[in-house]
């Protein structure tokens, strides 16, 4: 596709994430490598929101989260599982949304502009493959809203991209 990325403001935040996910079916493809799928995701969520300060992926190992590709601020390189929001959404195996960092226990403070969060852990085969975690430098960012449309684009990476 052109390396072009529609983007709408002045429109309900479920428009902006249907038209985001009408580009990601053609702007990711199972032909390309993981990396550049992730990459390209990442800048797309960032360019389509503003309210997103961070937004990046810690890849699972068999040990631990590690950073793999992000837009924003350098971060923390490894989580273990069930540390911080990262490590806590890979061991519950749900999304959480965390409305006021400072009030989630253990949250690991990599950029201290973060003020509120969301973490969808990703699963291919049923097993743990990473998180996609996106953050915002506002307190309240992400609601039900946001959950069901990035879990249906992390559903998407999964199913059909990551092969
Ligand atoms: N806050 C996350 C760590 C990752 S950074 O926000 C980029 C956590 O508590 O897991």
């Amino acid at each position: 596709m052109a390396e072009f990325l529609e983007v709408k403001n002045d429109v309900q935040l479920s428009e902006q994430y249907e038209l985001l996910i009408k580009q990601l079916k053609s702007l990711l493809s199972k032909d390309e490598r993981l990396i550049t799928n992730l990459a390209n995701l990442t800048a797309a969520l960032k360019q389509t929101f503003d309210k997103i300060s961070w937004v990046g992926f810690y890849l699972y190992d068999g040990e631990v989260l590690y950073l793999g590709p992000f837009q924003g601020k350098i971060a923390c390189t490894t989580i273990k599982i069930g540390k911080g929001v990262c490590g806590t959404a890979a061991e519950k195996r749900e999304t959480i949304i965390v409305p006021d960092v400072n009030k989630f226990p253990g949250h690991i403070f990599c950029d201290p502009d973060s003020k509120s969060e969301i973490v969808i852990p990703m699963f291919k085969n049923n097993k743990l493959i990473g998180v996609l975690d996106v953050d915002s430098d506002v307190f309240n960012s992400f609601d039900e809203t946001d959950k069901k449309y990035l879990e249906e684009i992390v559903r998407f990476l999964t199913e059909e991209i990551i092969i």
